[in-house]
């Protein structure tokens, strides 16, 4: 048997109503947490002021960091390891989709060291164990709660990668399905189907093992069954926590699996182009999973088995192509931009990733060359 490598946050907390634990949580890890998140939502829905009475109650004081951006930047993380210090704090507390996420981890992780955050971007991992971090996660997507790597953008040369280490992983992962409740219909899908692609990835990717696996096949399960009622009816607390417990089982997957050439092809994509994430994942979903056809058919039609919607691959892909088209993410890369002189921005950087290295099937540059060609055609 191939060695098997089990990554999370220390601890995981799930269920409705879990976030009133964060403040004794906190008080167990230190005494002052920088509370990281984005610019709105997270005040918007009340969610913040929550967190920080909690936490507050429990004798943690507050710096809040509402700074996170979209597709988040090294600024950014620099800036709030600046708040972190500046303010004495000695933990994170991140709370949000999985930009804030990324951000609070970076943050935590980076915070007792002197290099700047750019000597990682290369690819050196994070040394040491960082401070402690509890991710609350706000959407059900990118399974950032308890994976050991942060996405991040050099804004100087619109490069998009992941910064990784153990140091990333959080110490705890609280997960509250209410906590999505108020997540816009949009943002549910495209969230959603990041979920999903990292649970299909990290199924077929050549990571996968037989801890994985089944977390793999539960998540799709789980999505399978709730995604469009969660999408209509953002109310529905039962289609939330499923979505919400599929997404961490996907996270879990793909911490220990790792992805596939969706994921190669995603931050490439999103950034020359300007694409959420989870949208460009579920509109590359239907290419790659016939692109790794030869490859992993059989695996395609245990999933289709686990999603209910049908018994072999081809019906794993059609259930797929109709879903992303539903749910608005098939994306017309042409009308985007996508054009051939591109190609060689995105083939070297595409087959060098660390996702498109696990794929079933083995990405070179001349199937990425012929994939990209029929995304135009
Ligand atoms: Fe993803």
């Amino acid at each position: 048997m191939a060695e098997i490598t089990l990554r999370s946050a220390k601890e995981i907390i799930f269920g409705s109503g879990s976030r009133v634990e964060v403040g004794a949580q906190a008080a167990l890890l230190g005494n002052h947490a920088l509370i990281v998140c984005g610019q709105g939502s997270l005040q918007a829905s009340g969610a913040l002021d929550e967190l920080r009475a909690h936490l507050e109650e429990a004798g943690v004081t507050v710096t809040v960091f509402a700074e996170v951006e979209a597709e988040p930047s090294l600024d950014t993380v620099e800036r709030g390891r600046e708040a972190f210090s500046a303010g004495g704090c000695d933990m994170v507390v991140a709370a949000g989709g999985g930009s804030a996420l990324d951000v609070g981890k970076a943050i935590a992780a980076l915070a007792p060291l002197p290099e700047p955050l750019s000597d990682f971007f290369a690819g050196a991992m994070i040394p040491g164990q960082g401070r402690p971090c509890i991710a609350l996660p706000t959407t059900s997507g990118t399974g950032a709660e308890v994976t050991p790597n942060s996405v991040l953008t050099d804004t100087a040369t619109g490069t998009k990668a992941s910064i990784r280490g153990h140091a990333l992983l959080p110490e705890i992962a609280l997960v509250d399905p209410e906590l999505t409740l108020s997540l816009p219909p949009d943002q549910t899908a495209f969230s959603g189907l990041d979920a999903l692609t990292q649970a299909i990835e990290a199924y077929v990717s050549t990571g996968a093992n037989p801890v994985s696996a089944p977390m793999s096949e539960e998540a799709v399960r789980r999505i399978a069954g709730s995604l469009r009622q969660a999408v209509q009816d953002g109310r529905n607390l039962q289609a939330r926590e499923d979505m919400a417990l599929g997404s961490l089982l996907a996270g879990l997957a793909l911490a220990s699996a790792r992805l596939g050439l969706v994921h190669g092809l995603a931050h490439p994509l999103g950034s020359l182009y300007h694409l959420p994430h989870g949208m460009v994942c579920g509109a590359l979903l239907p290419w790659v999973i016939e692109f790794n056809l030869p490859a992993a058919e059989g695996k395609y039609a245990r999933l289709a088995q686990m999603a209910g919607v049908g018994e072999s691959a081809e019906d794993l892909l059609e259930w797929v192509d109709g879903l992303v088209e539903d749910l608005g993410a098939g994306v017309d890369f042409t009308a985007r931009g996508l054009k051939r002189d591109d190609f060689d921005r995105i083939v070297p950087y595409t087959v060098a990733s660390g996702s498109s290295k696990h794929n079933p099937r083995p990405v070179d540059e001349q199937g990425v060359t012929e994939l990209l060609g029929r995304l135009i055609e």
